[in-house]
């Protein structure tokens, strides 16, 4: 089965075609990102009137994989099973322009339509195949644990099968990936957010200087009543401590990247081990912005090492930010196909179903 998916719920405008939920035929994305960088954070108007600028020629590229095109209309009735796009959570002007083109393609192929949910697709990166040596998709062994990690959710859900998820917690104030983008912000690194803190916080080794004061961020509601989690307040201990130091040079950069990436992944990894072992989990599947982070990585691996029969699954950093590939892969698994009349954009949808 062949899906044409349509992504568009921030900044970035994307198509892909995905056979059987797990290969990628084709995938292009067109991103708004540089465009935001001067005002510290997404202007939806900018993000979507780019959006309609690049909605079309994204989708005709990924199109252009198909040999022997017949013009649009026909190529899609062709080749194409169905179709599938983001309704939510997202900007509601940024996820129009996906949406009402997905359903303009729909109303003129009579392919079925199938809508998705941006968050929940975040995790299905883990069950496409990538890398060049892998001919198979990821063989995932259930029940598994789900880390989403993003810009804006941090989510922990309980996948019985394929098809079948619990919502397990999540956030209650900011979002993994919010917090490491406003603590950026606070050292200086403007609109780097993670991929900023990761890399200066690879210095630490070298740069490490044994007579400054430690620092030691709080890892907040680590207690074991409850799976959410909160970064609020890492935020504010950082805001607190930087302007307590004398000097904001290198080295108290390096140090200040380096905790601040330790008391975040510290905090994901305790949540989502805990979940593993109440669960009787044999996988865990992390997705997501933050889930390309590292040292996230690393800790998940060390820390499964005491679980040898859990296995450990991360999309490439490429899979992991947003796209349409984990879009079809989701429609594929999870979807059910809807008259297309019937597709709004729903910009706070929910992830407890
Ligand atoms: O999933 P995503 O591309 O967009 C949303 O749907 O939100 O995630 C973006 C988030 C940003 O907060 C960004 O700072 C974070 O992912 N991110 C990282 C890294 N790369 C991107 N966080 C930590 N380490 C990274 N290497
Ligand atoms: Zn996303």
């Amino acid at each position: 089965m062949i899906i044409l998916a349509i992504e568009s719920s921030c900044d970035e405008t994307a198509a892909a075609l995905v056979k059987d939920g797990t290969r990628i035929l084709n995938s292009s994305i067109a991103t708004s990102s540089a465009m935001h960088e001067r005002w510290g954070g997404i202007v939806p108007e900018v993000a979507s009137r780019q959006q309609l600028k690049s909605i079309l020629p994204v989708i005709r590229e990924t199109l252009s994989q198909i040999p022997e095109q017949r013009g649009t209309i026909e190529t899609l009735r062709s080749s194409v099973d169905a179709l599938a796009v983001t309704v939510g959570p997202g900007l509601v002007g940024s996820l129009l322009i996906g949406l009402e083109s997905a359903k303009a393609l729909a109303m003129a192929t009579g392919l079925p339509i199938i809508p998705v949910n941006h968050v929940l697709a975040h995790m299905y990166a883990n069950f496409l195949i990538s890398g060049v040596n892998q001919s198979e998709a990821p063989q995932i062994r259930f029940p598994a644990i789900s880390l989403v990690v993003s810009g804006g959710h941090t989510e922990l859900f309980c996948m019985e099968d394929a098809r079948t998820l619990t919502w397990m917690g999540g956030t209650i104030d900011d979002a993994a990936g919010e917090a490491f983008d406003k603590t950026a912000r606070l050292l200086g690194f403007g609109s780097g957010g993670g991929l900023a803190i990761q890399n200066a916080a690879l210095g630490k080794t070298s740069l490490h200087d044994k007579t400054a004061h430690p620092l030691k961020l709080p890892r907040p509601m680590m207690d074991p009543s409850t799976f959410n989690v909160s970064f609020s307040g890492l935020k504010t201990a950082v805001m607190r401590e930087w302007s307590a130091i004398p000097s904001h040079n290198q080295e108290a950069t390096t140090r200040f990247a380096w905790e601040i990436q330790e008391a975040i992944t510290d905090v994901l990894v305790a949540k989502t081990i805990r979940a593993v072992r109440e669960s009787g989990a044999k996988s865990v599947l992390i997705s997501g912005g933050v889930a390309s982070n590292l040292r996230l990585r690393e800790k998940f691996r060390d820390t499964l090492k005491d679980h040898p029969d859990v296995g450990f699954f991360c999309p490439p950093v490429s899979l992991c930010t947003d796209n349409a590939a984990y879009i079809g892969s989701y429609a594929y698994f999870r979807g059910t196909p809807v008259a297309w009349d019937t597709l709004r954009a729903i910009p706070d949808l929910s992830v407890e179903e």
